[in-house]
């Protein structure tokens, strides 16, 4: 089966290249380019693409798809929104996808950013750099024996519970259905959750219910000084109610992995006009925020683990033995 894998950056190849001798019924050809309705047409003699969770496979990108011939589209993430399943549905082309593959990989990025945020580590970085080594402005606060306040426990969320009470936090959680596995953490209101937390971590989907879940009302009932972490999607937070919030100084920092205006790639295409009117670029001007790049699943364990997968499901779809958990409907 040869697939052309789109949007392709250097860690991608490695990732997929460490294991590609095990799979010889595969060949895959590399591109820089990503998918798009123009640029379908590279896929002509190909029976498979290989996409990723920011490429735009809707419905003019299928048909293109379609008329070259091929037949399955492999995503090596484990979001689909960018993909219009009706549309492949219609064309009879398999979506396919890598469901989970390393919890722990956005988990340890979510405590890093309260850590690095709250403890200062982005401001000590660079003053340390430039030889100054004066302690203003630098204090942090402890995690241990604080109230760690979970929204979504799935897979990241329950690890990130874990990650909590190792830090002798006690852990509080909001979800819609309860984790059965994890005993030492007590489900709550969202409204209480906001109310107690000293830190609070972002781990659902984005769903309409979801969206800007984190807004001008649900900051008001949050604690002053508490640490707010988001590495799920950027529109669970209203940014311009979190810019008022900082201002007004309820925030002790904030991680963010994530943020509203990622489908625009306003940090890719750096021109100055786009950076001076963004949303984030103000965010970016706050001490106690640190921005890092939607980069929580990038971990080695994590590409290895969606390489391994990516290449399972083209060789389950080769053998006509679908892993159904795989297959987005
Ligand atoms: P999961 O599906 O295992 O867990 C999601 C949990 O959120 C479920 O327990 C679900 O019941 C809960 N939930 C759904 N709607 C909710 C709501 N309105 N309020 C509260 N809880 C709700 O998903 P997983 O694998 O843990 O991923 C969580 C999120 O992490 C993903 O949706 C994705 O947005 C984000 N993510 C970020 C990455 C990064 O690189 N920063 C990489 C992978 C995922």
């Amino acid at each position: 089966m040869r697939i052309l894998f789109y949007d392709t950056k250097k860690y991608d190849r490695d990732s997929f290249e460490k294991v590609t001798e095990k799979y010889p019924e595969i060949e895959i050809e590399y591109t820089d380019t990503d998918i798009n309705s123009k640029t379908a047409n590279l896929a002509k003699g190909y029976k498979a693409i290989c996409a990723f969770v920011s490429s735009d496979v809707g419905k003019e990108t299928i048909d293109c798809l379609s008329k070259n011939g091929v037949e399955l589209v492999l995503l090596r993430c484990a979001g689909f929104n960018n993909v219009d399943l009706e549309e492949a549905k219609k064309k009879n082309i398999t979506v396919m996808r890598v469901p989970g593959y390393s919890p722990e990989a956005v988990a340890e990025h979510a405590m890093a950013l309260a850590l690095a945020s709250s403890r200062r580590i982005h401001k000590s970085y660079i003053k340390v750099r430039e030889n100054n080594f004066s302690l203003t402005g630098l204090t942090g606060t402890n995690l241990h024996g604080k109230i760690a306040g979970i929204i979504g426990t799935g897979k990241i969320g329950a690890t990130m519970c874990r990650i909590c009470r190792g830090f002798g936090m006690k852990v509080i959680a909001y979800d819609l259905y309860k984790n059965p596995e994890l005993d030492f953490v007590e489900y709550l209101e969202l409204d209480k959750l906001l109310n107690d937390s000293d830190l609070i971590s972002l781990h659902c989907p984005l769903t309409e219910e979801s969206y800007h879940m984190i807004n001008k009302s649900s900051i008001a009932k949050m604690k002053d000084g508490v640490i707010l972490v988001n590495t799920s999607r950027g529109a669970l937070i209203r940014t311009e109610d979190l810019i008022h919030g900082i201002r007004d100084k309820k925030f002790f920092s904030v991680g963010l992995d994530v943020y509203e205006e990622e489908t625009n790639n306003v940090f890719e295409n750096r021109e100055d006009d786009i950076l001076e009117t963004s949303i984030t670029a103000r965010l970016l001007s706050f001490p106690n925020v640190i921005v890092t790049s939607h980069q929580g699943f990038l971990t080695n364990e994590a590409l290895e683990s969606i390489s391994i997968t990516t290449f399972e499901n083209a060789m389950s779809y080769l053998n006509g033995n679908l892993i159904e958990n795989n297959v987005v409907m």
